[in-house]
């Protein structure tokens, strides 16, 4: 495939910036964040066509957080951090896909490395995740990423290309078009160690790459490939200039509503 022109504005992939809440934040507490949020960004004038805004609260919170948004009609999505991979019935403490759709959900993130790691989700489970959000019309964020035994191997782009191809299993190339992956290196997140913005780039175009082999030139062209790991407003500019990172999926910065409305605002940051 050819290689893409470096974007800004991108035509066709609209960058997402995505604040992954994870277990942070009540009902409350959820309210008043997105509406700091969006008073920040009309008032800092955001340009909608530079990069789409998303929001992931708890489950507890996404009601409240749907009225708001829909009641205030805001331009900002949301979504949930996981899904239960059975349709309904007796799988207690499950949250189903088709209640996220009622909801109002865009998203919701599968796969996220610290379920992996602390609730043994598997590649074979994500799949069948991003399936079922697909099913109710919620596109998965398909979370990937080495840890750092593999990184230091150097053999992070087939591990994490690997990961891909086991999640976005049983979806169509139209299905992989629409969804949205993000690369997480695990000694990245939360530890302050960002990936470099070349390190970012090296393994999101393995992963368009992959995508291309396998789904064809069209999905690789229209999926969205972001980077998750550490992001702040300082380091987002250098990140958002690679030709195959079209986002920022972020965790501890999307709590600080100054700091994630920078993130959205990347076009304005210095490159650092
Ligand atoms: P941090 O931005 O806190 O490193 O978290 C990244 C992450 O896990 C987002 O899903």
């Amino acid at each position: 495939m050819a290689k893409r022109q470096a974007k800004a504005p991108v035509e066709g992939r609209i960058p997402l910036m995505a604040g992954n809440w994870k277990m942070n934040l009540n009902h409350q507490e959820a309210v008043v964040l997105v509406q700091k949020l969006a008073w920040t960004l009309s008032d800092k004038r955001h340009d909608r066509t530079r990069a789409e805004v998303a929001v992931f609260p708890p489950y507890v919170d996404i009601r409240s957080v749907q009225t708001l948004i829909d009641g205030d009609d805001l331009p900002i999505a949301f979504g949930a951090q996981n899904v239960s991979v059975h349709e309904s019935g007796a799988y207690t403490g499950e949250v189903s896909a088709s209640m996220l759709a009622k909801l109002g959900c865009s998203y919701v993130i599968v796969g996220h490395s610290e379920r992996r790691e602390h609730y043994g989700e598997t590649d074979e489970w994500v799949a069948l995740k991003a399936q079922v959000a697909h099913r109710h019309g919620i596109i998965p964020i398909v979370c990937v990423g080495e840890g750092l035994a593999v990184r230091r191997e150097g053999t992070h782009v087939a591990f994490t290309t690997d990961q891909v191809k086991r999640s976005l299993e049983g979806l169509t190339a139209e299905q992989v078009a629409q969804s949205v992956i993000a690369y997480e290196p695990v000694w990245a997140i939360g530890t302050g160690e960002t990936a470099t913005p070349l390190d970012a780039e090296e393994v999101c175009a393995g992963i368009r790459n992959q995508i291309d082999r396998t789904y064809g030139g069209a999905a690789a062209e229209s999926i969205r490939i972001l980077y998750g790991g550490s992001v702040k407003a300082g380091n987002v500019a250098a990140l958002m200039q690679q030709p195959d990172v079209d986002g920022a999926l972020v965790g501890g910065a999307s709590l600080d509503v100054e700091e994630f409305s920078a993130i959205c605002r990347y076009y304005e940051m210095p490159v650092m």
